[in-house]
């Protein structure tokens, strides 16, 4: 096989222009997640998202505070300066800013000028989960939470971690749609030969889209077979359901049990993990993960080797996505297609469902700068 010839190109193209990608505008009236609850603390810490330059602490009675982190005087970056009681200092020319972002102290002007100040961003606070909206403070609307109400839940044992992708959301989202890597990319750790040809359903709504794939009967890797039990050979029945929920969250559940048993009487296993992507900038990720189990609850050492093992995992999606984004970022335009197969069918739909959602939100924002 030579090089596709150009109608064969020019129609993937068309396929994949209707995608987001890299290049697609942010989606910014949209919650995702800031930080991790402990990451909040007295320190001022920086963090950017969607592009944006934030900085975030707690005030004195302990409420998240997320603010722009440019001195609107002479950007000076306010992460780089004195938190002084709920307030921030500068650390070039001593404006000092309130937990709102309102400037309330020049120190060289008797009076405060009015009007001087910064955007303060909404912040919820659930459980480990700190979420953020970076859109119209007007839209903020607090019933489009993603739901991870379980991670606060004591039925669920949870862990929580945090590693940054050098790569779009987007590539993270597709990947999370898409089971049949496991069988490769996680070859030598949580994938075995028969996840890729195994038979799935699909779940396709308009703003939720869902793979689920039952692997049955299958032997499961060490992670799950040491802390089910379920060690024998083909022992196992694995249903994995995947599911695109928001934009800064997809959730995987998934159910084993020893297909052995009869149905009436056997105990079934359950594990989830929020995946949690907040875009950093167009080509970087903040991939907060929360993952549960419903089952040893009480053992700490199970806990600590499941999260060490799942992260393990994640680390070979972030290499993989790296090195993705390293090649689409050396490839022309020119040269750049790619094909789809029917497996990506989920993964499509989630990307086609964040650039009309993309667009829509830049239409909106065009129209009320045009009525302005
Ligand atoms: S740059 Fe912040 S006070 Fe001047
Ligand atoms: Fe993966």
């Amino acid at each position: 096989m030579t090089r596709p010839n150009e109608r064969t190109i020019i129609a993937t193209k068309a396929a994949s222009s209707r995608m987001a990608d890299r290049d697609t505008p942010f989606i910014f009236n949209a919650w995702y997640i800031a930080a991790f609850d402990h990451e909040i603390s007295r320190e001022l810490l920086q963090r950017t998202i969607l592009g944006k330059r934030l900085v975030l602490f707690r005030t004195q009675a302990g409420k998240a505070v997320a603010l722009d982190d440019r001195c609107p005087h002479r950007s000076f970056p306010l992460s780089s300066s004195t938190l002084d009681g709920d307030t921030i200092i500068c650390g070039y020319h001593g404006f000092r800013y309130d937990t709102e972002g309102n400037c309330i102290n020049v120190p060289s002007a008797k009076v405060c000028p009015k009007g001087i100040g910064n955007r303060s961003y909404k912040l919820i606070e659930q459980g480990k989960a700190i979420w953020i909206w970076m859109g119209n403070p007007d839209e903020a609307d607090e019933s489009q939470l993603p739901d991870i109400a379980w991670t606060c839940d004591s039925h669920w044992k949870s862990s929580a971690g945090y590693l940054h992708l050098p790569g779009s959301y987007v590539r993270l989202h597709e990947n999370l749609m898409d089971l049949t890597h496991l069988s490769f990319l996680h070859g030598n750790s949580f994938g075995t030969p028969d996840y890729a040809t195994s038979p799935f359903e699909t779940e396709l709504n308009d703003d939720r889209f869902a793979l689920i794939r039952s692997v049955k009967p299958t032997t499961l890797p060490k992670i799950w077979a040491e802390s089910t039990g379920m060690k024998g050979e083909l022992q196992a029945a694995r249903i994995a359901r995947s599911e695109f929920l928001a934009p800064g969250l997809h959730q995987v559940s998934v159910t084993f049990y020893d297909v052995h048993l009869a149905a009436e009487n056997r105990p079934e296993f359950h594990i989830r993990t929020a995946h949690l992507p907040t875009p950093e900038t167009a080509t970087s990720t903040h991939y907060f993960v929360i993952h549960g189990r419903d089952f040893v609850t009480q053992d700490q050492a199970m806990t600590d080797f499941m999260h060490q093992q799942l992260m393990a995992v994640f680390e070979e999606d972030v290499w993989g996505l790296g090195l993705q984004e390293e090649v689409i970022r050396q490839t022309s335009s020119d040269e750049f297609y790619e094909f789809s197969v029917p497996a990506d069918g989920p993964a499509i739909a989630a990307r086609r469902y964040l650039k009309q959602r993309a667009d829509d939100e830049q239409e909106a924002k065009n129209n009320r700068q045009q009525n302005d």
